[in-house]
Order: structure tokens, then C-alpha cells, then sequence
């Protein structure tokens, strides 16, 4: 391939781009998918409420080893990382847990920690 000299500077421009937005830290959930919590973070009221509602109502399924549809909670990160799954599924959807979706305030335990940024801290 014959390249101009021309070029070279807007080659050179759009592959640091690529480089640069490939590294880009908003990837980091994906590359390294249990790291959720900084050292100093403090587990937040919402993510607990949905916490403690994942485990009394998605037992038997997805806790202590269950992997259904490929999603296993018992770490608090994979709650933290499966965010969209578990909203669209339980509130979106209503078809989580199965045959027995979440009462309204349950799915609205899941909304309000959704709308405040769906962290281990919020
Ligand atoms: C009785 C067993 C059972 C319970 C209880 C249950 N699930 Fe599931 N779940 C399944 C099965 C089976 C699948 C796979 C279904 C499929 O892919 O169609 C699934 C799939 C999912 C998925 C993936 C959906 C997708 O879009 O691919 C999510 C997220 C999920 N469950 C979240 C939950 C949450 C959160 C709870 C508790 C509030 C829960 N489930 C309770 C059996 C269960």
C-alpha cells in the first residue's frame, strides 16, 4: 500500500485515538469483572436493600453456586456488574423470579438503587 507523506500526521492521530479509547477506564468492569469496590468504600443503603431482597427472593437459582441463564449473586460484584440484567428482568420484564415477579416495592428497592448510580456504595 503507498501511503502519502501527507497522511502520515492523520494516520498517525486516528491510531492514538484508537489506542487511547480502547484503554479507556469506563472498560475496566469488563476486563476485571469482580473488581467493584475501592479499598475505603462503604457497602451503600440502597445496594444493601437490594442485597438482602437478591438473596431471600432469588434463592435456590442463583445463590450459593446457582448459575441459572448464567448468573450466579453470591458476590456482591456480580450483583454490582449484572445491574441491567437484574433490572430489566425484574422490573422491566417481570420475569424474575420466575412465576412470582417482585412486589412493587421490591422493584422499587431495585429502581431507586438503579436511579442513584447502581454502586456497592450507593
Ligand atoms: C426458580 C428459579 C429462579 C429464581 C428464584 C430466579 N431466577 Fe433468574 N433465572 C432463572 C432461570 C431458569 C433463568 C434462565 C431463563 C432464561 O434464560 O430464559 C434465569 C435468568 C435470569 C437472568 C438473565 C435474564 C436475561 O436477560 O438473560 C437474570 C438477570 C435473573 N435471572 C435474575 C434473577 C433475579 C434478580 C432473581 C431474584 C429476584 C431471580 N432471577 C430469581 C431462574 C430463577
Amino acid at each position: 500500500m503507498v501511503v502519502s507523506l501527507k497522511k502520515i500526521p492523520l494516520l498517525i492521530i486516528l491510531a492514538s485515538l484508537c489506542v487511547l479509547s480502547s484503554c479507556y477506564f469506563d472498560k475496566e468492569d469488563l476486563l476485571y469483572p469482580t473488581n467493584c469496590i475501592s479499598a475505603n468504600d462503604v457497602k451503600g443503603p440502597k445496594f444493601t436493600e437490594v442485597e438482602s431482597l437478591i438473596k431471600s427472593s432469588c434463592n435456590g437459582c442463583h445463590l450459593n453456586g446457582g448459575n441459572d441463564g448464567g448468573y450466579n449473586f453470591d458476590g456482591f460484584c456480580s450483583i454490582v456488574n449484572s445491574w441491567n440484567a437484574i433490572y430489566n428482568s425484574c422490573v422491566i420484564r417481570s420475569d424474575m423470579p420466575p412465576g412470582s415477579p417482585l412486589n412493587a416495592n421490591q422493584k422499587q428497592m431495585i429502581t431507586d438503587w438503579v436511579n442513584a448510580g447502581h454502586r456497592y456504595t450507593d
